[in-house]
């Protein structure tokens, strides 16, 4: 009798396992087909009462509470709100490097929440380019090195590959130094280097967070234009979180983040 309840047991595994594979192609199906049809003015991202809250040794704490935002194709905008607002946490959800609490997150009109770790992770690799605040550049790594880095879990050949890494490094004005290593760089240069490898899978959806905040007013105003032209040059979406109100009004859409609360600014 245990034997066949063992046997039942091992059964419904493996057939757990094909609804999981299944599941899985039907989503990378959907994926490609939404890919396909890809229009400007689609939604990129849309967040529907999304709350996220931390635990922590003194109880819960609550960031952010009901947000919502749509960001459709074509869209540049910026998100400003005082220090420990919940801003990063916010592009962080955005980003899908962190999980909401409760609430919905689509990215290009998929539902995140019902993704494996692996879709999750392809979704985000694809259609997500992260700038971050403090480069986050690999060290050992040199500037060419560091662009490809995304693109070892894509589907380009190895020429495809040299050539886009080139080419985005020509773009943001660092082939003189395209096998440097980043502690030999500027920070506006290291922050070039980062907007590079943010661009380099072609992301639908470019997210910075506070991408000029350790620039001078020169270099962030480089920064900010590049940025700019990749979101103007595709169908792109950029979310910016800024503390520059001069920056903020030269986005198309300006969101405030007050009590825990994302309000658009008229
Ligand atoms: N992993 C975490 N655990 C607990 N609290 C966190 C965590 N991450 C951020 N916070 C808190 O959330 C609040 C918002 O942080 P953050 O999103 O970084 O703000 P901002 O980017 O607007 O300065 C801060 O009070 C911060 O301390
Ligand atoms: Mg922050």
């Amino acid at each position: 009798m245990s034997y066949l309840i063992n046997l039942y047991a091992k059964d419904r595994a493996i057939i757990q396992q094909k609804i999981h594979q299944l599941v899985d192609f039907l989503l990378d199906l959907l994926t490609c087909y939404n890919g396909r049809m890809s229009e400007t003015n689609s939604s990129i991202v849309k967040l529907s009462n999304v709350t996220k809250t931390f635990k922590t040794p003194t109880g819960d704490l609550v960031i952010l509470e009901n947000v919502n935002l749509e960001v459709k194709r074509g869209e540049k905008v910026a998100i400003v709100g005082p220090s420990g607002s919940g801003k990063s946490t916010l592009l962080s959800l955005l980003g899908l490097l962190d999980t909401e609490s409760s609430g919905e997150i689509l990215i290009d009109n998929i539902k995140t929440a019902s993704l494996s770790e692996d879709n999750l992770a392809k979704l985000r690799n694809e259609k997500i380019g992260f700038v971050f605040q403090d480069f986050e550049l690999i060290n050992p790594f040199t500037v060419s090195e560091n662009v490809a880095v995304p693109v070892e879990i894509s589907h380009m050949s190895k020429s495809e590959v040299k050539a886009g890494v080139s080419e985005l490094i020509d773009k943001v004005g660092m082939s003189h130094r395209a096998e440097a290593l980043p502690k030999t760089l500027s920070g506006g240069e290291k922050q070039r280097v980062a907007i590079a490898r943010a661009l380099i899978n072609k992301p639908d959806l470019i997210l910075a967070d506070e991408p000029t905040g350790s620039l001078d007013r020169e270099n962030g105003q480089k920064v900010l234009d590049l940025l700019l032209s990749s979101v103007t040059e595709g169908k792109k979406a950029l979310i910016i979180i800024t503390h520059d109100e001069a920056i903020a009004a030269r986005m198309d859409r300006v969101f405030e983040i007050k009590n825990k609360s994302l309000h658009e600014r008229s």
